[in-house]
C-alpha cells in the first residue's frame, strides 16, 4: 500500500508452507471426511472437527491461541455452507491466510498475527447511528443470536497484487442494514474499526488518519455479495483477520475490507476512507477490481494467490462481474477503479 515500495507481496521464504505438504495433509482430512480420495476432491474445510482443526494448527507452526483464538464461540461453526458461492481455485492453505495479513493497527508489515493477540475481542458491540430510526449499540452475542450464520468461499484480491481463495463465515450485510433500519435519505454506510493506540500500537504512527474508516453506498451493501464475516475456515475468524467481525466485499481490493469494525454510520455524505485520505493519489472510495487499470506504482493485470508460486491474471470485479451487473451503471464518470 502506500509507505511499501518494494513488493510487498512477495511472500517471505519462512512464510511459505511447501505445497506437497498442505497437499498431503488436506488430503488425509478430506479422504477420512469424504470416504474416498476422489469424493474428497471438493474443499471440506468447514467440516473439521475441532481436534483436526487444532492438530492442523500445530502442525502448521502456527500457536494454538492464534489460530483458534475463541473457543467459547465455537458453538456457531461450522456454518452451513452456501453452495451458490462456489469456487474456480484451490482454497489458500488456512496457515497463510491466517499469517499473512495487512492490519496497520498492529504494523506495516504483513507477520502481525502475534502482535494482534493483544485485540480485546470479547466482549464486542457495535455502535449503529446516523441516518437510522433509533441509533443502538448491539452486543456481538445479541447480533449473533440475529442472524442466520452460513459459510461462503469468496476470492479475496489484495490491492498490492497477492490473493486468497477462502471460505468465510458469517451473513449477508444486507441483514444488519435491515436490523439497522436507515431512514430514506441514507446513502452511505460509514465503518470505523476501534480505536484504541495502547493495545493497536500501530495507531500510535502519526502518518495516518486513526481510525481505520471505510465505505460503502446503500445499493453495495445491500448488494447480495456484501458480507459480514465473523468466522473463518469453519472457526471464528481470528484476531489477525478482523475479530469478532470484518466487512467483505469481494469485487474489491482487500482494503474495502475494514477489521474488527465497532461503528457503523448510516449518511447522506460519502465517507471519507482511511487509505483515501493516506494517499488520495493512489487510492479511492469505489475500488473495485480491475485489472486494466493500473496502480500508480504497479500493474493489476496479474495477481499471486499465496502459496501457489506464480501469477495468475486477475479478473474483472475480482470475477464477480456477473453478479455486479449493472451496479455501477451511469457513474461510468467516477473513479470506479481505484
Ligand atoms: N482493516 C483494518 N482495520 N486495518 C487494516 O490495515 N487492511 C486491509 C483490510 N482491512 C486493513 C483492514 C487490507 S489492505 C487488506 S488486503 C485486508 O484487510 C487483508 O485482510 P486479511 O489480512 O484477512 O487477508
Amino acid at each position: 500500500m502506500l509507505v511499501k515500495i518494494k513488493r510487498s507481496w512477495e511472500l517471505p521464504d519462512r512464510a511459505a508452507t511447501p505445497e506437497s505438504l498442505y497437499l498431503s495433509r488436506r488430503q488425509v482430512s478430506k479422504s477420512i471426511a469424504a470416504g474416498s480420495i476422489l469424493a474428497a476432491a471438493g474443499p471440506i474445510l468447514s467440516a473439521c472437527s475441532e481436534e483436526q482443526s487444532q492438530a492442523e494448527a500445530a502442525n502448521s507452526g502456527i500457536p494454538e491461541e492464534i489460530a483458534n483464538h475463541q473457543s467459547g464461540a465455537n458453538a456457531y461453526y461450522p456454518a452451513p455452507r452456501n453452495s451458490a458461492y462456489t469456487m474456480d481455485r484451490d482454497l489458500t492453505p488456512e496457515d497463510l491466510a491466517t499469517s499473512y495479513n495487512n492490519f496497520y493497527e498492529f504494523g506495516t508489515h504483513k507477520q502481525i498475527s502475534r502482535a494482534a493477540q493483544a485485540l480485546q475481542s470479547d466482549p464486542w458491540s457495535i455502535e449503529i447511528g446516523g441516518m437510522v430510526e433509533s441509533p443502538k449499540r448491539i452486543g456481538f452475542d445479541d447480533l449473533m443470536r440475529q442472524v442466520n450464520l452460513e459459510e461462503r468461499l469468496y476470492r479475496h484480491r489484495c490491492v498490492e497484487a497477492w490473493s486468497m481463495a477462502v471460505p468465510w463465515s458469517g451473513f449477508p450485510l444486507a441483514r444488519l442494514v435491515e436490523l439497522a433500519a436507515p431512514l430514506s435519505g441514507a446513502k452511505y454506510l460509514r465503518f470505523e474499526t476501534l480505536h484504541d493506540p495502547s493495545t493497536m500500537t500501530g495507531q500510535q504512527a502519526g502518518f495516518y488518519e486513526w481510525p481505520y474508516v471505510e465505505g460503502l453506498t446503500m445499493a453495495e451493501a445491500t448488494h447480495e455479495l456484501s458480507f459480514i464475516a465473523t468466522g473463518l475456515y469453519g472457526k471464528p475468524i481470528p484476531k489477525q483477520n478482523g475479530a469478532p467481525l470484518r466487512l467483505v466485499v469481494p469485487w474489491k481490493y482487500g482494503f474495502k475490507a475494514i477489521k474488527s469494525i465497532v461503528r457503523i454510520t448510516f449518511t447522506d455524505e460519502r465517507p471519507v476512507t482511511f487509505w483515501q485520505s493516506s494517499g488520495p493519489r493512489e487510492y479511492g472510495f469505489w475500488a473495485n477490481v480491475n485489472p486494466e487499470v493500473a496502480h500508480r506504482r504497479w500493474s493489476q493485470a496479474q495477481e499471486e494467490p499465496l502459496g501457489l508460486g506464480h501469477r495468475v491474471p486477475t479478473l474483472l470485479f475480482n470475477g464477480y462481474a456477473g453478479e455486479i451487473g449493472d451496479l455501477y451503471a451511469g457513474l461510468e464518470h467516477e473513479p470506479l477503479y481505484m
